[in-house]
């Protein structure tokens, strides 16, 4: 089976290429000349574990290529992923125009019949548009169908969201678009992954629904741990009492300065669009939303009373910038936003990360960039952990603690133990313990 996928951005080729794994041939496009390039270079253009490996190998067997062709691609192809970007409006809508363009694209190359499938996240409605405009605009009459198959897939952990999903949904009318998706997928039928078949619009919604809960989940526990750090309780605890609650599960409880990455942000904020487009509130999502952003201004203050309330002039050692460990991407990150609100507020700011140290030098350029955790420790007025990366987890504390100013540490992610932390002379600052 040949199929093509529009759009080498994070879903496109990580889909690409775990579908070439599963023995299909796959040609991946996009209009952009360089990415292209560097793909066909063997480089990739995002950092995610173990993807380069699995590019390197299926290029090499020849079942996946890189191109700018979309046109030829698309009439080679019996199955069409777009995976375009959907980037948000100045008022929180998805702006769709990709996803036009390739619609037409794909109307003007229509020489057999063909699914054509949404695999990012798209506004209900997106496939029936898609439909409105193939059928419109048409050069030869051809039967198509279009399906939604949202992606699940967490940066830092793609393949193996990819390869081992917790389940596939397939929106589709036609049986026959079904039956070509479930073959695509059959190598996951091994493994017993349940599948999700059902119309277009609820598989549209599914992904909303999916990604608003556990953002929903997050606010629910950082509001939980003010409250615990009010009454003096410990937020772990109560996170996992709840989580242990098979009603509940014990996943995406972790307290901290909120959710970031280019998914939750922009997903809750289009979900409370779609329902006010149908003249709803969608009041729980809309306040998931608001705790969040109130959520990374609370750290800001935690840092700042850590302080002493006022970090004019003071050193601020900042560990880990990215939205969260193993990727360098840094959109809609809390570290980035406290490290913005600290210097506003007149601190300094020395910070090092493992990955998200090139992007965040483009947005942020007076911050003193590190080649690790203890040149950023080294003299200043307190050390501040951003994002969880695994090397801050075992810090050599002693040493730290010799080479701070004065030995304190905001951990918001709740890396260390403050009974340990306490005993060991630090002041510890954290998130709801
Ligand atoms: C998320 C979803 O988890 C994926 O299933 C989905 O496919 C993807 O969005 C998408 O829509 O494309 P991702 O944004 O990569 O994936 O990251 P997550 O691992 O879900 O983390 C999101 C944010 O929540 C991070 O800022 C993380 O630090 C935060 N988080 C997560 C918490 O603050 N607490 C938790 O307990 C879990």
């Amino acid at each position: 089976m040949n199929i093509c996928v529009i759009g080498t951005g994070y879903v496109g080729l990580v889909t690409g290429t775990c579908f070439a794994d599963f023995g299909v041939n796959v040609v991946c496009v996009d209009k952009d000349e360089a990415k292209i390039s560097t793909l066909r270079n063997g480089e990739i253009p995002i950092y995610e574990p173990g993807l380069k490996e699995l590019v390197d190998k299926n290029v090499r067997e020849r079942r996946l290529s890189f191109t700018t062709d979309l046109e030829g691609s698309i009439r080679k192809a019996l199955v069409i992923f777009i995976a375009v970007g959907t980037p948000s409006r100045n008022d929180g809508s998805a702006d769709l125009s990709y996803i036009e363009e390739v619609a037409r694209t794909i109307a003007r190359n229509l020489n057999g019949y063909k699914v054509i499938v949404t695999k990012s996240t798209v506004p209900v409605g997106t496939g029936s548009l898609i439909e409105r405009i193939i059928k419109n605009e048409q050069n030869e009459d051809h039967k198509f169908d279009v399906a939604s198959n949202p992606e699940f897939l967490r940066e830092g952990s793609a393949i193996e969201d990819f390869m081992r999903p917790n389940r596939v949904v397939i929106g589709a009318r036609s049986p026959q678009a079904i039956a070509i998706l479930k073959d695509l997928y059959s190598p996951l039928y091994l493994i017993e992954t349940p599948f999700v078949i059902t119309d277009v619009e609820t598989a549209e919604l599914i992904k909303y629904a999916s990604n608003a809960f556990l953002a929903t989940k997050i606010s629910f526990i950082n509001e939980m741990a003010n409250i615990c750090e009010e009454v003096g309780a410990d937020v772990h605890m109560v996170a996992k009492g709840m989580g242990l609650d098979k009603r509940i599960g014990p996943k995406f409880l972790h307290p901290g300065p909120g959710f970031g990455g280019s998914c939750f942000p922009k997903d809750t904020l289009a979900l409370t669009r779609i329902a006010r487009k149908h003249g709803l509130n969608f009041r729980i999502v809309e306040a998931v939303i608001d705790v969040n952003t109130y959520q990374r201004e609370r750290m800001v203050d935690k840092i700042k009373k850590a302080l002493g309330g006022d970090i004019t002039g003071k050193c601020i050692g900042v560990l880990g910038l990215t939205f969260k460990p193993n990727t360098d991407d840094i959109r809609e990150s809390p570290a980035v936003y406290i490290v913005k609100r600290l210097l506003e507020e007149g601190a300094s700011v020395k910070a090092f990360d493992p990955a998200g140290m090139e992007n965040t030098k483009r947005i942020l350029q007076n911050v003193t960039y590190c080649a690790d955790s203890y040149e950023v420790a080294d003299g200043s007025d307190a050390l501040a952990i951003l994002t969880e990366w695994n090397q801050f987890r075992k810090l050599d504390l002693d040493r730290i603690k010799r080479i701070l100013k004065a030995p304190v540490m905001i951990d918001l992610r709740n890396v260390y133990e403050p009974q340990d932390m306490k005993r060991r002379g630090f002041k510890y600052v954290c998130v709801g313990r």
